[in-house]
């Protein structure tokens, strides 16, 4: 793993190789030498990030062709001017996860069987169940770790680095890959023009990693207005409204939105959560060097973060002219390119904010301590790594077979396999008394 820079140590070198979390050098001679691991500083910092999108791109011009809209309306309204589409069936929230993840790894230099827990925060899952997170884990060769999906719409990102922040903290945990992956053109209804110009498809994903040097994530603060959840909903396809022949032509499987009553919150809550974080964290907002907003709208962005709280244009990244809203990927997408365009370096203190469905808002201010330098990647590492994603593919498939084969043995158990085998309580005759001790 990179090293992470010691606030007091910010114009040494970076070159001090890998170590693992925790055994930063500077740190050790800070405390006593037989202090228990419990009580031992524990920060969570970002210590790999990544993203992939679909090769597909629809411009506005071409949406043009589809609804009753125009490239100048989509520009000067929202701020887009193209978005990522999975037109492949194979690239689904799963798949274009597993690229965001493994490029995180790789920047991280972190094998994934190092990893403790995947939080997959999406909602475009493959399936209501299982979690999209375990087939990421699945594929990834991730066998040390839990998995979840999680549900926070666009805020969801950063739901997501609140929950690895509480298990590192905590001590649960020493690595947690956070993904944000979203395939909505699958839920967008492409004759409705006030979402389809909006959405695009993209994952993005950061590695946290426990470490003993102050910094990282500093302060969360998330947020939930349930009385908002009609402004923005996919009606049907769960218990309140099972798909159906009637959901499907009625359209109820597609994305509803109530765009101005969005608009308002989001201007809303973008302002008030960064102030909340800033405060937590004890920064300002002149000390702020790199906010990065959910890119949903630039007027949004610019309502709130550049008016409410006058933080200047330069300081905010934002790239959604070339993806759209991609939900819950849109922070760490825009993560990783505000660290390819040079926007971020270590020292720096830097905002995520996000709002969107349930409604939903969620902010976090850290204190960036990891170098952004491009890892050495030489043909031993690329080797190693192909290695260990055929090693993932090879392991799932032999756990596959096994379940397979122990599907089509004869079950020992059957009945009438032993017939000489006493009865458990369970297998014994049912007795015509037998409704009368249920009611029991
Ligand atoms: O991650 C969270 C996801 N959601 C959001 O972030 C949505 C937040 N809301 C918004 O970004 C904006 O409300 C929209 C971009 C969705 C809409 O912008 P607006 O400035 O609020 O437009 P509007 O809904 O007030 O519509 C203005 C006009 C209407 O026509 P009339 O009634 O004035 O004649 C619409 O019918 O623009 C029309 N319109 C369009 N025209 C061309 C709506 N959509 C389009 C379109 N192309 N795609």
């Amino acid at each position: 793993m990179a090293e992470i820079k010691q606030p007091s140590a910010m114009t040494q070198s970076t070159t001090n190789g890998a170590h693992p979390p925790g055994s930063e050098p500077g740190i050790a001679a800070e405390r006593p030498p037989d202090a228990p691991s419990a009580h031992r500083p524990r920060y969570a910092h970002i210590v790999g990030w990544g993203h992939h999108v679909p090769g597909k791109v629809i411009t506005n011009q071409e949406l043009e062709q589809i609804v009753d809209t125009n490239d100048e309306w989509i520009r000067s309204r929202t701020g887009i001017a193209e978005r990522h589409v999975a037109a492949d069936p194979k690239e689904t929230s799963a798949s274009l996860a597993v690229a965001a993840a493994r490029k995180a790894l790789e920047v991280a230099d972190v094998p994934a069987s190092k990893i403790d827990l995947i939080i997959c925060s999406t909602t475009t899952p493959e399936h209501i169940f299982p979690a999209t997170a375990c087939l990421i884990q699945d594929a990834l060769g991730a066998h040390n770790a839990g998995a979840f999906d999680l549900s926070a719409a666009c805020s969801g990102f950063v739901y997501g680095l609140a929950m690895a922040r509480g298990h590192i903290l905590a001590g649960d945990a020493e690595y947690v890959l956070v993904i944000g992956t979203e395939t909505l053109s699958r839920i967008v209804d492409w004759t409705d023009r006030e979402t389809c110009i909006l959405f695009g498809d993209g994952a993005g994903a950061v590695l946290v990693a426990a470490s003993e040097v102050p910094g990282g994530i500093m302060s969360v603060d998330l947020g939930s207005d349930g009385s908002g959840g009609n402004n923005l909903i996919l009606p049907a396809g769960g218990s309140a409204m099972p798909t159906s022949l009637e959901t499907v032509s009625s359209g109820m499987h597609y994305v509803k939105m109530d765009g101005k009553a969005v608009f308002r919150f989001a201007t809303r809550v973008m302002a008030s959560s960064t102030r909340k974080v800033l405060e937590r964290a004890g920064y300002t907002t002149d000390e702020v060097d790199l906010v990065v907003p959910h890119q949903a709208n630039i007027r949004i962005i610019q309502n709130s973060v550049l008016n409410q709280l006058k933080i200047p244009a330069e300081k905010v990244f934002v790239n959604l002219e070339k993806y759209g809203n991609t939900s819950t990927a849109s922070i760490p997408i825009a993560l990783c390119e505000a660290i390819e365009a040079g926007k971020l370096e270590p020292g720096y203190k830097v905002v995520f904010v996000g709002f969107g469905a349930g409604l939903t808002w969620a902010a976090c201010a850290i204190d960036w301590r990891t170098p952004v330098e491009k890892p050495e990647t030489g043909w031993w590492k690329n080797t190693r790594r192909q290695a260990t994603y055929s090693a993932a593919a090879a392991r799932s498939m032999w756990r596959r077979a096994v379940r397979w084969v122990y599907e089509v043995l004869p079950d020992p158990e059957a009945p009438g396999r032993d017939e000489s085998r006493e009865k458990t309580p369970a297998e014994a005759p049912v007795k015509e008394s037998t409704p009368e001790r249920v009611r029991e």
